[in-house]
């Protein structure tokens, strides 16, 4: 697994110190799941060559595949998402990648980082603390063989060791799982060079007043949804935290074609079928509004001043 040597060359706008604790007390805390369930898969991924069934038998142990799809040789991971389509919603919108510094938060397998990498960035940084979504970017970095992709078990709260840094930071699905999304916005701010860029996706709620719904329990069976903003909601949080320029990228709403069971993503596995009311696709099992996905791009304002530790 990598070292944080990649950040040193940063300087004093990273934490390097509090990260190499922090990447310390990661692989304390995953050490027993990783024996138990991990450790064979990432030993063979630096040996597997295309189309071989160790690729395939390696690719079956990593089932789910939640975020995809992926063509490795002849194989085509067909995941529960149609991540791609997120992607062609987004792309036209986007600043340009080549040369940038980029965050991307809860980046799960690094369905993105690899679109992303097309654009040759200096350094694209995925954080998701899920050992399962690393070892399904080691599996499909080993044949892409991206050098400035780098994949660690940070989380959003570990973002504060890093000031004036990303040019471009991405939070996609990612907001409505945390408890203080005012906070996860200003540490993005925080972390942003002057003049940088962040793409926020989020479910959110329909209407038109500025409020948001806090569900009173599991929100389309999901236990760790927080705060869902309607549009104008988020646009005040984001105009509040301080962020400029901002734009309405997309306004969507997830179908049965972006998201659903496959093969590598089988029952008992759940999806966008089984979190609908089955009588009324406008709300979820629990009778709340169902989700409708918003993406807004807004800057950090230019003038900011640089902040070091
Ligand atoms: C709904 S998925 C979104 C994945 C991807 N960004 C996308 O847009 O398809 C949420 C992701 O956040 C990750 N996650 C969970 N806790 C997190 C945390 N504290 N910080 C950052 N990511 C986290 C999950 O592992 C998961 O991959």
């Amino acid at each position: 697994m990598d070292n944080l040597e990649y950040l040193e060359k940063f300087g004093n706008r990273v934490d390097i110190e509090s990260l190499r604790k922090l990447k310390a007390d990661k692989v304390q805390m995953f050490r027993t799941k990783y024996q138990k369930e991990y450790k064979e898969i990432f030993d063979i991924i630096p040996s597997l060559k295309e189309d071989s069934n160790e690729t395939l038998e390696t690719a079956t142990k990593l089932i789910p595949w939640r975020k995809g799809p992926f063509q490795v040789g002849e194989l085509d991971i067909d995941a529960e998402w149609r991540s791609d389509k997120k992607w062609q919603r987004l792309k036209e919108s986007l600043p340009n990648l080549k040369d940038k510094v980029v965050l991307d938060v809860g980046c799960n397998n690094g369905y993105y980082m690899f679109e992303m990498a097309k654009q040759d960035p200096k350094l694209v940084l995925g954080i998701d603390p899920v050992l399962h979504n690393q070892a399904q970017f080691e599996f499909i970095n080993h044949f892409k063989k991206y050098d400035n992709l780098k994949f660690e078990l940070f989380g959003i709260e570990d973002l504060p060791n890093f000031r004036s840094f990303f040019d471009v930071v991405f939070s996609m699905g990612v907001l409505y799982h945390h408890r203080h999304p005012l906070e996860q916005l200003i540490s993005i701010r925080e972390s942003l060079v002057p003049g940088g860029e962040m793409i926020m996706e989020t479910i959110g709620i329909p209407g038109e007043e500025t409020i948001c719904l806090f569900p009173e329990d599991r929100y389309s069976k999901m236990r760790n949804v927080w705060f869902l903003p309607t549009l104008n909601c988020l646009k005040n949080w984001i105009n509040r935290t301080g962020f400029v320029d901002m734009e309405v990228v997309s306004v969507s709403t997830t179908n049965f074609e972006e998201q659903r069971q496959t093969k590598w993503c089988p029952p008992p596995h759940q999806s966008l079928q089984d979190f609908l009311d089955p009588k009324d696709n406008t709300k979820t099992v629990e009778g709340y509004p169902a989700p409708v996905r918003f993406c807004i791009k807004a800057k950090k304002k230019a003038h900011s001043p640089i902040k070091t530790f």
